[in-house]
């Protein structure tokens, strides 16, 4: 069993208490916030939401905001990981033919689909600033964090479309 990476555990407690108190987008949002501030390696938090057949940016927190805000699903790392419907890792994005920049800094990439009623409702994005900046245990932990956002992604399409 690949070993969560430190602090995870209450980490994950901390996202149930978020998913409790909070509902779709907010909730979407705190999430964000909390990985962002919790995690020095990851540089930008951002979660999609699958809509048809586009990945729209639903909430995100980092220190700057994305141009990539709708992704066709058959374009980018985004696109990759809810086509195969399986977590993508990017040790080196300047040898990822299919990678969409979105900052100058970005070195690796790491993306974790959300389920909800058994297929892919979105899909946790996050970059990082060192090649190989994400492991097995990011991964072991990004996929424990995504099981818990699958009501919030979903519940994220009822509201008004995001302005910014
Ligand atoms: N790099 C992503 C696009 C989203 S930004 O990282 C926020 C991709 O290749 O799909």
């Amino acid at each position: 069993m690949t070993v969560l990476p430190r602090g995870a555990q209450p980490a994950l407690l901390q996202i149930d208490a978020i998913v409790g108190r909070l509902r779709g987008r907010a909730a979407l949002d705190e999430v964000c916030r909390f990985l962002f501030e919790s995690f020095p390696h990851y540089r930008w938090v951002g979660v999609y939401r699958l809509d048809g057949a586009t990945l729209v940016l639903e909430a995100w927190h980092g220190p700057q905001a994305t141009e990539h805000t709708r992704i066709p699903l058959e374009r980018g790392i985004c696109g990759q990981a809810a086509r195969e419907d399986r977590t993508v890792i990017v040790d080196d994005v300047r040898s990822a033919p299919e990678y969409l920049a979105c900052f100058l800094e970005t070195r690796a990439e790491i993306v974790v689909p959300v389920h909800h009623g058994g297929r892919v409702v979105g899909e946790i994005d996050i970059d990082g600033n060192a090649v190989r900046a994400y492991d097995a245990s990011d991964r072991a932990f990004l996929e424990r964090v995504a099981e818990k956002l699958g009501p919030a992604t979903a519940a994220a399409a009822e509201e008004p479309p995001r302005v910014d």
